[in-house]
């Protein structure tokens, strides 16, 4: 009981009050202001990551993933790079309880450490990638920014293993569909045969689309 309370108080604290404006370092109280803002702060941040002026230790865990979310939202909101306590959705669909975010994410760390990047094609790189972010936008551990954080992270894994991710060939519809669809099935979360798990398979046509062999 006293753990709800802390959750639900965790949650309404990350609203200006009285208002579903989320609350922020920069004091912006306009919902548009606050995501032209966002954007902006967030864009520069990603540019400084991708360059390598912004060095995170490129580690494809939870950890990494916080730093990269620190570094992008850091100056926007309190809570950047850190797990949310309470539960988080969409509209109908619901993101991973909060009892299972580390270990979707430890799976997904793991998941990464085998793969063995060198053989893998095109093909099967987009499929690689799909799974990683299946589960970073299942797991969905932060308030808000958790698509560029984990786009981030995917677009770096690539680039590591000498691959590009180009997310505006993927129109956004067809983003969003696939990350909606690739949720775990409500009715199956948590049965007996085990936790329930995301599905990367309807995120592969996006990540196949993205997919390219760098310019460089
Ligand atoms: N209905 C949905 N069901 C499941 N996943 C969704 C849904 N809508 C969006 N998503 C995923 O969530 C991400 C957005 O999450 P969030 O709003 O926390 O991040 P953001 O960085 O603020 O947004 P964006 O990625 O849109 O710039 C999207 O990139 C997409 O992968
Ligand atoms: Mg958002």
């Amino acid at each position: 009981m006293f753990r709800q309370r802390k959750a639900r108080a965790a949650w309404e604290a990350t609203f200006i009050p009285g208002t579903y404006i989320l609350a922020n370092k920069l004091g912006i109280t306009d919902a548009r202001q606050l995501q032209r803002a966002e954007f902006e702060l967030a864009t520069d941040a990603e540019l400084r990551v991708l360059d390598g002026s912004t060095r995170i230790p490129a580690t494809y865990d939870f950890d990494h993933l916080k730093a990269l979310h620190r570094a992008l939202a850091g100056d926007i909101y309190p809570w950047a790079g850190q797990c949310r306590i309470y539960e988080l959705g969409r509209g109908s669909v619901s993101f991973a309880p909060t009892h299972v975010i580390d270990r979707q994410l430890a799976t997904m760390a793991r998941f990464v450490r085998k793969q063995p990047w060198a053989e893998l094609g095109h093909d099967e790189t987009a499929q690689v990638l799909a799974h990683v972010y299946a589960r970073l936008n299942y797991a969905h551990p932060f308030r808000d920014c958790n698509g560029r954080a984990g786009k981030l992270l995917v677009r770096l894994l690539a680039r590591e293993h000498g691959w590009e991710l180009d997310y505006s060939r993927v129109p956004i519809a067809d983003w969003i569909h696939g990350s909606r669809l690739s949720l775990p099935d409500p009715s199956a979360v948590s049965t007996w045969a085990g936790p329930a798990e995301p599905d990367p398979a309807y995120l592969v046509p996006a990540f196949h689309r993205a997919l390219i062999e760098p310019p460089w």
